[in-house]
């Protein structure tokens, strides 16, 4: 048996495999591989390991004959063509749980940064720009006491809203489902997308990037922001009109935006750059030691379980 990595992850990985007598060929470029190279080495792979970065679509799954499962190393999935994957009858697998807490505090920290202004205040020390204490110097909101929106409360929104309900701020939530232990742990409240753009002062996206969540925030939706609101995306950036939401914070027409994730990652919009009331990090939602190490052994466990015909751990499952 023998499988590729797209590009070098955590040693675990390789370490797991190779125990298990899989052959493991790893890409060790310092950029995602491109798409020609990654269809000329997955020839005669018997799975790989693909990030969120690289596009696994029908030609790439063509060009692996042999291919019996796809370990996306990211929760989300968007990157791969599910569908097309099950019709050759290969199992895709994701990295869920895992990095639940790792990305809830990335979505806590783009809040705080944007809500007290953390960038400003650092570009200030830097420059050697303080000039003392003064009253009226990069005044922020504070958090407790507000509105904080969950869209989208699986796992990670739920963790984040665990962390929000700790600044004392109020949960509100909007989704398909009802949270039952989202609502218990945090007293949070379910309302609809509409009630929730409208009373949130901080709204965090936490769903998947679906055909019905992209542009999910277009410019009507947008426009029902309070403008002392805070968007906050560590989901994907497609789920947002990204140029609308510019368009809004050049009119100041909300207060920030903490952004992970982009809608043509990995270029990013250099209006969004040149903004003073935005927070942008490189999509470093799972970046930890510890979510990235266990991402790594999750998804070896995954291509081990499906290699050796047993179920595997985190399949991901095609919606009809
Ligand atoms: C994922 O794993 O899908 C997230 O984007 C990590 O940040």
């Amino acid at each position: 048996m023998e499988i590729y990595i797209t590009r070098e992850i955590p040693e675990v990985a390789e370490v797991l495999l190779k125990k298990n007598k899989i052959k493991v060929s790893v890409f060790h470029g310092n950029k995602p591989i491109t798409k020609n190279t990654l269809i000329k080495n997955v020839k005669n792979v018997d799975g790989i390991i693909s990030l969120l970065s690289d596009r696994i679509d029908k030609d790439v799954i063509d060009s692996m004959p042999k291919c019996k499962v796809i370990a996306n190393y990211a929760v989300g999935y968007n990157n791969i063509d599910v569908k097309y994957a099950f019709q050759k009858g290969i199992v895709v697998t994701n990295t869920p749980d895992v990095l639940t807490e790792s990305t809830a505090e990335i979505a806590m920290a783009l809040t705080l940064a944007c809500a007290r202004r953390i960038p400003e205040g650092e570009e200030i020390m830097r420059k050697n720009k303080f000039k003392g204490w003064a009253p009226k110097l990069l005044l922020g909101i504070e958090l407790s006491g507000k509105y904080f929106g969950i869209i989208g409360a699986g796992r990670i929104g739920t963790a984040v809203a665990i962390r929000a309900e700790s600044f004392g701020m109020k949960v509100i939530y909007c989704s398909n489902h009802k949270n039952e232990y989202l609502e218990e742990v945090t007293g949070a409240k379910k309302v609809t997308l509409d009630g929730l753009l409208k009373m949130s002062d901080v709204i965090s996206l936490h769903l998947p990037l679906t055909p019905q969540s992209f542009h999910l925030l277009d410019k009507g939706k947008l426009g029902l922001l309070k403008t002392s609101a805070i968007l906050i995306n560590t989901a994907r950036g497609e789920i947002v009109d990204e140029s609308e939401l510019i368009n809004l914070l050049k009119k100041r027409k909300i207060f920030a935006a903490g952004f992970d994730v982009y809608e043509n990652e990995p270029a990013v919009n250099p209006k969004l750059a040149g903004l003073k009331n935005t927070v942008l990090l490189p999509h470093l939602g799972s970046g930890t030691i510890e979510a990235r190490n266990r991402m790594a052994e999750l998804a070896a466990k995954n291509i081990i379980a499906v290699l050796s015909q047993k179920k595997a751990i985190t399949p991901v499952r095609v919606k009809s």
